[in-house]
């Protein structure tokens, strides 16, 4: 293989060997992604458990059971055998995605897609319950005889009708939505309700809808309004609570999300933003997708999982024998204070893998200048920075044909590209002698001429194009914009690294970016850590600290 096993994450959420998640494989930009998805993690009696879609034969998607791990602080993983597997007529064909659900007496139902036919995918829904409730690893699951629940009726598309979210309780009803598409261009997510969990009749209009194509993986939840931390159980609502729907979007391969209310008695959602299914707010701006969130009870707390694929080749894959991070870091999410956005941060459990540190204080980068962070290994590391620009005097004038498209105005003035105020930020996995290096940077446009007021412009920018010497990889630049007050010149940024995950929370959470790269040189010993400054004017790194991340136990690997 290509593909160094040293390369291969170490905190973050894998599988010992082989395809974790995933679905038809499609050609995107020259590379056949395969597409994943990933079912709904569950806290039970001191344990967190995570399901997840997976291939037990190979590295490509195909024969999938839903795996399971298990976990005490969701940094420590233990493997168990599969929970669900093809058993029974309704899911002979696969155990698709689905979502556990807390029933009354404190025990877990799972709800999850089976295939039931050969030649097509005709997608069915089927429950399943713990058989020994005092097991608090939940190792077998049974399916009772009334399966399938749920199924396809009056005119929906069978082949399209799929991951039924956690189940919320209102009333004395359960109600749970199912990713759907209607005719040829609307995605739409369907409710249905039930009093006993068995018995399931279909709210006659959908729970929102639009023209997006397929909506795979839909995941509904309440949110603290006043934008505080704590989160909500599913079922919360009330007048201080706010709704978020995500939809995983089949066409686009990301993870979409809106703000809104949400009607019990019309049994409608309605985002804020009357605009909100086109503007494109993202968890993620890089790759994520196909992600959950749950509301795990002994933190009160909401926290997201996505799932981010390999961005090397499936022939690179079958070689290396493993494909796909299960999941970014286990994010908490809550409401910006604005409302308008979603802010997300890894959980706390995460820096109990910090080791040895190093720290910069008040160190000024001029233009054009780098400086590398020494005495620690960077290949697994957590980077904490605080940024100080001096004066936003000289930022570069944003051109209006890219004003609303981030990932093209990146790709236009990307990492390389000297500019006003930045690119700052971090070269991450780098080689010595700076061929190799993944920039995560920022960049401060004044706006285009006309609407929008003054306000500086934030780009956040993850640029992989000179991650790797390897010609086979597969590049993207990813970005977003940040929706943050920079007049004061301030700004964060934390950057998870792993061997070949790049993950960075850029302002708090308020923008976050995923990438996978694939370095030759800048492996293990040999990857390096700057701080750059790309732009004319000086930065001062007002705190920078990284530490070198510890090796979790990661089912038995
Ligand atoms: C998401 C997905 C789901 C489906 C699963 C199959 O990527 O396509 O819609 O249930 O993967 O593995």
């Amino acid at each position: 293989s290509i593909v160094n096993p040293l390369l291969r994450t170490g905190y973050h959420f894998q599988p010992r060997k082989n395809w974790i998640n995933a679905m038809t494989e499609k050609k995107i930009e020259n590379i056949d992604l395969t597409v994943s998805s990933e079912n709904s993690p569950l806290y039970y009696k001191g344990w967190y458990h995570l399901f997840y879609q997976y291939n037990p034969k190979g590295a490509v998607w195909g024969n999938i059971v839903w795996a399971h791990s298990v976990s005490r602080d969701l940094i420590n993983w233990m493997a168990l055998k599969p929970a669900i597997e093809p058993s029974i007529a309704s899911d002979k064909y696969g155990c698709w995605s689905g979502s556990a659900t807390m029933m009354a007496d404190g025990t877990p139902a799972i709800m999850y897609t089976g295939v039931n036919r050969p030649d097509v995918n005709y997608q069915v829904q089927n429950v399943a319950y713990p058989r020994n409730k005092s097991d608090p690893l939940l190792r077998d699951w049974d399916k009772p005889g009334h399966n399938p629940i749920i199924v396809p009726k009056a005119g929906i598309n069978a082949t399209q009708f799929r991951d039924p979210t956690t189940a919320w309780r209102a009333g004395g009803q359960w109600r749970l939505l199912i990713g759907s598409l209607a005719g040829s261009t609307h995605g739409v997510a369907y409710v249905y309700k039930s009093r006993d969990f068995k018995k399931w009749t279909r709210v006659q209009q959908p729970l929102h809808s639009a023209a997006t194509g397929m909506w795979e993986c839909p995941d509904f939840y309440p949110v603290e309004a006043a934008g505080r931390r704590k989160g909500l159980d599913t079922s919360v609502s009330g007048p201080k609570v706010k709704y978020v729907l995500k939809n995983s979007l089949d066409l686009r391969r990301y993870d979409y999300y809106t703000v809104g209310t949400y009607d019990r008695k019309a049994e409608r959602y309605v985002p804020d933003d009357p605009a909100g299914d086109e503007r494109h707010l993202r968890y993620d701006y890089g790759n994520f997708y196909a992600s959950k969130t749950f509301y795990d009870p002994a933190k009160r707390r909401r926290i997201l999982w996505g799932w981010a694929n390999e961005s090397d080749t499936s022939a690179d894959d079958v070689a290396k024998g493993w494909a796909g991070i299960q999941q970014a870091i286990p994010r908490t999410v809550w409401l910006d204070p604005s409302g308008k956005q979603l802010l997300q941060w890894p959980i706390e459990e995460v820096e109990a893998l910090r080791g040895k540190s190093v720290t910069l204080k008040d160190k000024v980068i001029k233009p054009g200048q780098h400086v590398e962070l020494t005495g620690l290994q960077t290949a697994q590391a957590d980077v904490e920075v605080s940024f100080e620009v001096g004066s936003l005097a000289g930022a570069e004038r944003l051109d209006p044909a890219l004003a609303g498209d981030a990932q093209r105005l990146c790709g236009a003035r990307g990492a390389d590209v000297e500019g006003g105020v930045g690119p700052f930020g971090l070269w991450v996995l780098a080689s010595a002698d700076g061929h190799e290096r993944t920039a995560v940077f920022f960049r401060v446009f004044r706006p285009a001429s006309g609407g929008g007021g003054d306000k500086p412009v934030v780009l956040m920018c993850t640029d992989p194009t000179k991650s790797s010497l390897n010609p086979n990889m597969y590049q993207p630049t990813f970005a977003g914009f940040v929706d943050t007050d920079i007049s004061d010149g301030k700004i964060s940024l934390r950057t998870l690294i792993d061997r070949s995950v790049v993950e960075s929370f850029g302002a708090g959470g308020k923008t976050c970016i995923l990438s996978r790269v694939y370095p030759s040189l800048a492996i293990g010993k040999n990857a390096r850590l700057y701080v750059f400054n790309g732009g004319k004017a000086d930065v001062k790194v007002s705190r920078l600290t990284a530490w070198q991340m510890k090796k979790p136990l990661m089912n038995g690997a």
